[in-house]
């Protein structure tokens, strides 16, 4: 995998990494590679339309720390927990929030205020209630295959970010099946 930064400017931008996501086994891998590399109290936002991809990079996540059971999509719980290491995994779907309220009335906040990784799929339904993410995954439908597009919106969020970019499996020329492609 090659991943490519920049900008909609075409400047060179460390904020944001593009990938092409040819299969659902690129999306797994996408998750894989970042893994290693969440720390306790981070927020990720995984933003794009229905059956973009986000529970399966969630799947690919978890899956690569070693937890084996099912990753179920958590639209009708709102949150499901994955205890891993010691660390609490908390991948979240507001889809259904009819307004951003119901983050409150859920009493959600204080998930995000503890140690634990929060991956929050459709987060704009919580509006303005919900604090800031570390990194922004936005994925899209691009033909068969999915765009994805990470982006560090924190210091803590470019940490990762940066070492994505340094990963082995960054370097050019690794076109392998099931890889993530740059764009
Ligand atoms: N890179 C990819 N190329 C083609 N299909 C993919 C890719 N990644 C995931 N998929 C497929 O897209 C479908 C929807 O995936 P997923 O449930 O992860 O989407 P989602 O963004 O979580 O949707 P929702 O908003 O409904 O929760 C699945 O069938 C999955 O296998
Ligand atoms: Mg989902």
């Amino acid at each position: 995998m090659h991943a490519e930064s920049g900008n909609e400017q075409g400047r060179p931008d460390d904020t944001a990494l593009s990938f092409t996501l040819a299969d659902e086994a690129a999306t797994l891998a996408l998750g894989a590679e970042l893994a290693p590399l969440l720390m306790p109290g981070l927020a990720i936002f995984l933003e794009g339309d229905l059956g973009a991809g986000k529970t399966t990079l969630v799947r690919g996540l978890l899956r690569a720390l070693g937890y084996q059971g099912k990753v179920r999509s958590p639209t009708y719980t709102l949150v499901e927990l994955y205890a891993i290491f010691g660390l609490n995994f908390y991948h979240f779907d507001f889809f259904r929030f009819e307004e951003p309220e119901e983050y409150l009335y859920a009493g959600l906040d204080e998930y995000f205020q503890g140690d634990g990784v929060c991956l929050v799929e459709w987060p704009d339904q919580a509006g303005a209630y919900l604090p800031s993410a570390d990194l922004r995954i936005r994925l899209s439908v691009v033909g068969a295959g999915r765009g994805a597009e990470i982006l560090a919106a924190s210091p803590r969020g470019l940490a990762c970010l940066k070492c994505l970019t340094n990963l082995p499996a960054a370097s050019p020329g690794a076109t392998s099946s099931g890889q993530p492609q740059p764009r």
